[in-house]
């Protein structure tokens, strides 16, 4: 039986994405989490990610920066890459998303969303949008990001064994 997988798809331009990325990855660690059960953790740049790591994915953590009013280029690539091969097959998919930026992130979040929804993915927990150096409150949002998608991961791939 396949250990239930949650992918992260992360560009990350700078230490203050980097702090995000790692925040998120320490909230898929936490004790609480492996308690519940064994939980395969990709982490994949966008711009590397496949359409074999979503569709083998239970859930998906998205982290990127806002850039010109939409997601990173690097993101956007990787859903091009995606969309088709997994527009079907990842229906319901959960997902949560991380943007940061220097002052507006709405644009970025819509982009995602909308995509995220085409592929009728499911939100597993509310967007993380910041600016800035991200203080030690937005870090532990991170993580809890991190941890709410690993607990989907593991609820969905449980379903799948059924
Ligand atoms: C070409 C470009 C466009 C950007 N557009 C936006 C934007 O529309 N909204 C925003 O909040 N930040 C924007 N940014 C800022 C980036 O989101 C930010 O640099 C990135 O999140 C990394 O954060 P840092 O520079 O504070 O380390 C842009 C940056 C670049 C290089």
């Amino acid at each position: 039986m396949p250990v239930p997988r949650l992918l992260v798809v992360h560009h990350t331009p700078s230490p203050a994405v980097r702090a995000l990325l790692e925040a998120v990855v320490a909230g898929v660690r936490l004790p609480d989490v492996r308690e519940v059960g064994d939980l395969a953790l990709d982490v994949e740049p966008a711009l590397s990610a496949t359409a074999s790591d979503v569709l083998a994915a239970d859930a998906v953590v998205l982290l990127t920066p806002a850039n010109i009013g939409y997601m990173s280029g690097a993101l956007k690539h990787c859903f091009d890459t995606i969309y088709y091969p997994c527009l079907d097959a990842t229906r319901g998919l959960p997902y949560g998303l991380a943007v940061h930026g220097n002052d507006d992130t709405a644009g970025a979040i819509r982009s995602v969303e909308k995509v995220a929804g085409a592929l009728g993915w499911a939100p597993a927990a509310p967007v993380l949008s910041t600016i800035g150096n991200p203080e030690p409150a937005v870090l532990a949002t991170a993580q809890e990001l991190g941890a709410t998608l690993a607990l989907a991961a593991l609820e969905r791939g449980e379903r799948r064994a059924r």
